[in-house]
């Protein structure tokens, strides 16, 4: 079972605002509107309408994975948040390693984190209205912890904490790792911008040097990554040599 005390007493910001819920619709929609001044986390132990990327539905047994929404109000205009996916996905990471995944580890264009090729994790980042300067956002977070089962219930090809380690996982350790983690990589990309990251995500990305394909709405284009930019758009060389960045897409790697 998660426990908050348990959690909240491994913690690095003691002061940090944490919530859990038996049962929630979905962790992010719980923390939307809710005029928070500073920092809040909303964990639940199953949602019944949990939210993925592209409208679909993110699937969330009872009492084995780890859903969580953190709110973090930035001091940004809303075009300098490109990167931030990106940075959430590298805190998921390291994160996972301080938790004993040392191998195979690798975070996928713009915010899943993949073992040996089968997601992890992954994050819904919503942004909320701001002013110009400052922007609400609502960064969700689903981590398969201990779910061994339900294979054909998740469309992706899947993999949890369980699975890669052998053993039953502590939720309430995972998750402090975590919230810690994003509290540190939020907090500098918030003071630094995304330029600090760009050669972490490129020793962490499965996807540079590969050929891909995007997907963004009904578009699709091919090129070989080259990395990211500074903003955090992902760097593409096409057929024609030109680069060009994207900042938003479904990136599959196409075989040559
Ligand atoms: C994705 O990879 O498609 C994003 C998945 C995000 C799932 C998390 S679980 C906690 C939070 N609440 C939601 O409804 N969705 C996010």
């Amino acid at each position: 079972m998660l426990n908050l005390e348990k959690i909240k007493s491994q913690l690095i910001q003691q002061e940090l605002l944490v919530e859990l819920f038996d049962s929630l619709p979905s962790t992010n929609d719980y923390l939307k509107n809710k005029k928070y001044q500073n920092s809040a986390v909303c964990l639940a132990e199953q949602q019944t309408q949990g939210r993925g990327r592209l409208g679909r539905e993110w699937y969330s047994p009872p009492g084995q994975n780890i859903y969580l929404s953190y709110f973090y109000r930035f001091q940004k205009k809303i075009e300098e948040l490109a990167g931030l996916s990106l940075v959430v996905t590298l805190a998921i990471v390291k994160a996972l390693k301080i938790c004993g995944i040392q191998n195979n580890l690798f975070s996928k264009w713009p915010n899943d984190v993949v073992w040996e090729g089968k997601k992890l994790s992954g994050s819904l980042i919503e942004v909320q209205a701001g002013s110009s300067q400052i922007q609400d956002v609502i960064i969700g977070i689903g981590l398969n912890v201990n779910m061994t089962q339900d294979e054909e219930k998740i469309s992706q090809a899947w993999t949890s904490m369980q699975k890669i380690l052998g053993t039953n996982q502590d939720r309430n350790k995972i998750c402090a790792a975590v919230i810690n983690e994003l509290t540190h990589y939020l907090q500098t990309f918030n003071q630094q911008g995304f330029r600090v990251f760009v050669e972490e995500w490129i020793k962490t990305d499965c996807l540079t040097g590969q050929t891909i394909c995007i997907q963004n709405l009904d578009k699709k284009v091919t090129g070989k990554v080259m990395g990211v930019n500074e903003q955090g758009c992902l760097l593409l060389r096409m057929s024609n040599n030109e680069i060009q960045a994207f900042s938003a897409g479904e990136a599959t790697i196409v075989k040559v």
